[in-house]
């Protein structure tokens, strides 16, 4: 039987297989008072990608995040991860999902009164069984992926911004995690400091990490994203391939596309 290219080409997934998907967004509303945010925001993080989050300044790409790590409850709506609802997870039950979710939020977050070695091995002694002598080589191993290496006794005021932000990012991740949110992690760095955070999260991405990357910043979202989801209205309003959306006709992605749409 032959099959003709069109049917093979319309056969083609175009929604993978549960195996294949880290987490999920189903239907989800949430509204701040009068204030609607989310009207049924939905879509699928496949494992292994980066997806980035695109959308204007207020239309609740921070609140998704934030939902997805259990700091907001949406209204209705189901966060499939692992087989569960993470919407319907109680406080104590979030706890073992926070060491699998990490969130890089704006912001180094570091503990002031603790080195850079102490940061990073904070996540380790308080999850793991880990003796401190593999603390200490994971630490090394980490600081050397951020291009941190020998910073391990620096207190984070004797940080860069640039390098508070990098240890931040290496502090959320250090526990391997299954999905890893980034909060306009470049947000306030110069464009050197941008670059490096940018490869830094390159190299993850090398090493197999899945992650949502919330950003204003559209070139550098492409540059590090398999995927684009543009939230507009309370509503995933496209989400597609970073080579589809760069070719989009539909106005309103190529407003942002072209930084039209780019405002902080
Ligand atoms: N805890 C809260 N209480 C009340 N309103 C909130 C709360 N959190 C967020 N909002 C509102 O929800 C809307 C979406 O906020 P969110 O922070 O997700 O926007 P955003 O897309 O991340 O914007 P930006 O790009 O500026 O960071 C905003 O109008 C905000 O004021
Ligand atoms: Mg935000």
């Amino acid at each position: 039987m032959k099959a003709t290219s069109a049917s093979s080409a319309a056969s083609a997934p175009s929604s993978k297989s549960d195996s294949q998907v880290a987490l999920e967004l189903k239907d989800i509303h949430k509204a701040f008072g009068e204030k609607i945010v989310h009207e049924g925001v939905s879509f699928q993080l496949k494992k292994g990608e980066i997806l980035s989050l695109f959308g204007g300044s207020g239309t609740g790409k921070s609140v998704v995040l934030r939902s997805i790590i259990g700091l907001e409850k949406p209204d209705s709506g189901e966060i499939l991860f692992e087989g569960k609802d993470l919407t319907k997870l109680t406080e104590r039950e979030m706890v073992s999902f926070r060491t699998k979710i990490a969130y890089v939020f704006q912001g180094g977050a570091l503990f002031d009164s603790l080195t850079v070695e102490e940061n990073l091995s904070y996540p380790l002694k308080e999850h793991t069984r880990l003796k401190p002598a593999e603390i200490r080589k994971k630490v090394d191993e980490m600081l050397e992926l951020i291009d941190m290496k020998d910073s391990n006794d620096l207190l984070p005021d004797a940080l860069s911004g640039g390098m508070q932000k990098r240890a931040g990012l290496a502090r959320a991740i250090i526990l391997e995690p299954a999905v890893i949110l980034f909060d306009e992690p470049t947000a306030g760095l110069d464009p050197v400091n941008t670059h490096r955070l940018l490869d830094n999260i390159k190299r993850l991405k090398e090493k197999g990490i899945t992650g949502i990357f919330v950003t204003h910043d559209i070139p550098a979202a492409f540059e590090i994203s398999d995927r684009i989801a543009i939230l507009v209205k309370g509503k995933i309003h496209v989400i597609d391939t970073v080579e589809n959306i760069k070719a989009s006709q539909d106005p309103l992605v190529q407003s942002f596309v072209s930084g039209a749409m780019n405002n902080s």
